[in-house]
């Protein structure tokens, strides 16, 4: 056990080790940029969205603002708006929902699988109706959603499919990267996401040439040639300067998403024996999945006391997501109430993701298990 005198410090996340390790290469290739003083969609920009692309193993990269105008852009692209329904879960960051609210369509929301925290497939064809056009699934925490299923669904109605991959770079399901099921698959390399930027950055992948050029159009303002507008779109770009700087990161990438993996089966070997007492749950990774451990989330009963607890020692941990989009204030007028999504309310009261990221040494893991353990043995 840690002694709780003397508190250690271990954060649900820390960059400064990252860039510690990085920081030559990381100023040389700010310092490039600077240099050749050009800000805005230059060379960084074009080679690491097709990078991105080929990791995703798709034809097209398209670097924007962020991740939420990434599903905003994407799904204005596939011609979402006003009328439209669109699939989705409510156990997600809100930018899933929103960005579907923000074309004027509405979010349908289904319920999760109790085990991945994703959507449900069994669930969603109840709720397909004439209006539906898409159906956009989340790769919580790094763990790919059902995609067999999402596409079998979607072929036989006739959907679209916009994945949010935001959290799940790399990840795979049956062999195949996140972000290759999809009409569009939208990335954010928000600096906590396992290839982060310098502040706000986002991606849309696709393999059609058609979206990937409407994408391209519609984050200038739809202008083509500059200055002569054909749609309404927005000033969503990717800047050279976060470009320089993930591009270089994104040579780390496997390598940070292997350390993930072995930190995550690390805690779980050091909680199974309270899992199988039912005391918490662990994050599951169904057969065939490549999970990339953008978090390590368990679930538990006492969540709040169990965090306050590690909190004490020193250990930090996170709540994704303490509310389900269907209870927010924002979507009050979707008229949902307490009850309807009872496995998405459930995970909000009950998730705790522990810390999780690619320089956190394998003793700090004990320690935080440690506390766990003790924890539940109080
Ligand atoms: C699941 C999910 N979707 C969308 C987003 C939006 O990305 P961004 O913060 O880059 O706008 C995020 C990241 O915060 C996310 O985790």
């Amino acid at each position: 056990m840690p002694n709780c005198s003397k508190p250690v410090q271990i954060p649900s996340f820390d960059l400064t080790r990252q860039n510690a390790e990085l920081k030559d290469e990381l100023l040389e290739a700010l310092a490039s940029v600077i240099e050749r003083g050009q800000f805005i969609l230059g060379e960084n920009v074009s080679a690491f969205e097709k990078e991105v692309a080929r990791l995703c193993g798709v034809k097209f990269g398209i670097g924007v603002g962020n991740g939420s105008d990434a599903l905003y852009l994407a799904l204005l692209a596939l011609g979402i708006g006003p009328g439209d329904e669109v699939i989705t879960t409510p156990f997600t960051f809100f930018a899933t929902a929103g960005s579907i609210a923000r074309t004027g369509a509405r979010p349908v929301f289904v319920d999760i699988d109790a085990a991945t925290w994703n959507l449900d497939p069994a669930l969603i064809e109840a709720k397909i109706t004439p209006r539906t056009r898409a159906i956009l699934p989340v790769h919580l925490y790094g763990c790919p959603a059902e995609m067999g299923a999402i596409v079998a669904l979607a072929e036989k109605y006739n959907l679209k499919i916009i994945e949010d991959a935001a959290q799940a770079i790399g990840a795979a399901y049956k062999g195949k990267k996140v972000g290759s099921f999809g009409d569009a698959a939208c990335l954010s390399f928000f600096p906590t996401k396992n290839l982060g930027a310098f502040g706000d950055a986002g991606m849309v992948v696709t393999d059609n040439p058609d979206l990937a050029d409407k994408v391209r159009l519609l984050r200038v303002h739809g202008a083509r040639p500059k200055y002569y507008h054909q749609l309404l779109g927005v000033n969503s770009r990717l800047d050279e300067l976060q470009a320089a700087v993930l591009k270089l990161k994104l040579e780390h990438l496997s390598r940070w998403n292997e350390r993930r993996r072995s930190i995550a089966s690390l805690y779980s070997q050091l909680l199974k024996g309270l899992a199988e007492e039912g005391l918490l749950r662990l994050p599951s990774v169904p057969e065939g999945m490549e999970h990339i451990f953008h978090q390590y989330t368990i679930q538990a009963g006492e969540r709040d006391k169990l965090q306050a607890w590690l909190k004490e020692r020193g250990i930090g941990s996170t709540i994704y997501y303490p509310q389900p989009l269907h209870l927010q204030k924002v979507f009050a007028s979707y008229g949902h109430k307490e009850g309807d999504f009872p496995v998405a309310e459930r995970a909000a009261r009950e998730v705790l993701s522990l810390p999780m990221f690619p320089e956190l040494t394998d003793d700090e893991v004990k320690i935080v298990a440690e506390a766990i353990i003790e924890f539940f043995k109080r």
